[in-house]
């Protein structure tokens, strides 16, 4: 594995926090030296009519904000943001919220929000002339790595922990090329062996400790304030897992209102399972200063981390804007998906706890009738068709998890059914239910 160097140490020395792309020149230029927001929303709209490859990405359209090549031809993209903001009218009204709205990030090229993340990292990558690339997953992580690693031309290494990922992202990783170790360990475990292999061989690592990453998933704060008309909404709320997202798009709204492209930022509110809630417990115990790790379980496959590295950074997002932590059971997951189903969206397991947040946060009254809100759905409903499927077989959740919620929960299953090859049998499946 020849290449330019070992993977840089994205954590400090000397406190051992993780390191982040700042600008200062941003604050410190004045007057006319200063970017000029009108003109950036102008440009960045032009682009999206242009047809050259950079300008067509939901990310390098907003390139002023990536000053992180050193040549924009390095950039390796899939054509990836861009990703479609619905209003969700059932969910509204069920909620008495009005303007409550999913940007989802599933519609991403490979599915998950991790492209944006990884067309700026693995671009970095390349221009520095790494050969080969590395991430410990969860699923997308690895998924989006080999695909943007195939189109540089970079091999690339996946750690996934053995038998706890969705077959989609395996699916995927394998697909794209990637070299696939399943590792007999848990996410936190595949970190661990992977700290060691980039400091051993040349290999760039590309887990979302490397901050090009954050700085690629900070650009939907972008996309979310041009489609309010640069009014940021009030509250934005996303999963949390290793908790880059949400440290990302806190960063994201802080940059915009420092350039004065917004005058505010949302609240920004991160939800976790109850099995994989070591950021929750913190807030709880000691007001997010200090983080225990836990022993995650969640079938929520994507955030099932107990050591997430980012939190101190996501602690920070959650305090400066405001928002709330808190974690939802696997009853409430499989619920809030099957309702985002049920409005022709879908999406992933871990993307659904921010439904389901929401609809903790609205009982508790945190959240007012006339908010709008943005739920931010990470990946797509295809990633994991074995949950979904399981769902709506019944098969998916214990007694103990659905006490309680038994009649919601058989109220949303719509299990397939076999009929015989003819048009009388297939009449009868819906008699009663056409009016
Ligand atoms: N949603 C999905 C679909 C994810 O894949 C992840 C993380 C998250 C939410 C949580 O985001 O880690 O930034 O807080 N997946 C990683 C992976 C860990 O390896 O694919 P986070």
């Amino acid at each position: 594995m020849d290449g330019a160097t070992t993977s840089p140490d994205f954590r400090c020395s000397l406190c051992g926090e993780l390191f982040e792309v700042e600008y200062p020149g941003w604050v410190e230029r004045k007057g006319h030296d200063r970017p000029n927001a009108g003109a950036l929303k102008w440009l960045w709209r032009e682009r999206r009519c242009s047809s050259e490859a950079l300008d067509r990405s939901g990310v390098w359209r907003f390139r002023e904000m990536l000053p992180i090549l050193d040549n924009f031809a390095n950039a390796v993209t899939l054509q990836e943001g861009n990703t479609p903001l619905y209003h969700l009218p059932r969910a509204s009204k069920a909620l008495g919220i009005d303007q409550l709205f999913a940007k989802h990030q599933g519609m991403n090229p490979t599915g998950s929000f991790k492209d944006t993340g990884m067309t700026t990292a693995l671009s970095v990558a390349k221009e520095r002339g790494f050969k080969w690339v590395a991430c410990a997953s969860t699923g997308n992580t690895s998924a989006a790595m080999a695909a943007y690693a195939a189109r540089a031309g970079l091999r690339s290494l996946v750690l996934i922990p053995e038998g706890k990922i969705a077959w989609g992202k395996l699916s995927q990783a394998m697909d794209y090329g990637a070299v696939t170790c399943q590792i007999k360990t848990d996410f936190d475990g595949c970190v661990r062996v992977l700290t060691q292999v980039v400091k051993e061989a040349h290999i760039y690592l590309l887990n979302s400790v490397n901050p090009y990453r954050l700085e690629g998933q900070k650009t939907p704060a972008f996309e979310i304030a041009e489609a309010f008309d640069w009014n940021v909404p009030d509250h934005l709320i996303v999963p949390g897992g290793n908790l880059a997202n949400s440290s990302a798009l806190g960063k994201g709204f802080r940059e915009m209102r420092e350039l004065g492209l917004v005058a505010r930022v949302p609240r920004i509110s991160v939800i976790q399972a109850v099995g994989a809630n070591p950021l929750v417990r913190s807030f709880a115990d000691n007001h997010g200063a200090e983080m225990e790790p836990v022993e995650a379980h969640t079938r929520a496959t994507a955030i099932r981390i107990g050591n997430p590295a980012s939190w101190r950074k996501a602690a920070r997002v959650i305090q400066d804007t405001g928002g709330w932590c808190l974690d939802v059971t696997e009853a409430e997951i499989a619920i809030a998906k099957a309702e985002l189903g049920s409005e022709g969206l879908g999406c992933e397991p871990a993307s659904a706890v921010t439904l389901a947040g929401l609809k903790k946060l609205r009982a508790q009254g945190a959240v007012a009738s006339g908010e709008t809100v943005v739920l931010l759905l990470t990946g797509h409903t295809l990633k994991d068709a074995d949950y979904t499927i399981d769902f709506h077989r019944g098969t998916l959740l214990k007694d103990e998890e659905k006490a309680g919620k038994e009649a919601e929960i058989e109220s949303l299953r719509r299990n397939a059914v076999v009929v015989e090859a003819t048009p009388e049998a297939v009449l009868a499946t819906i008699k009663g239910k056409v009016g």
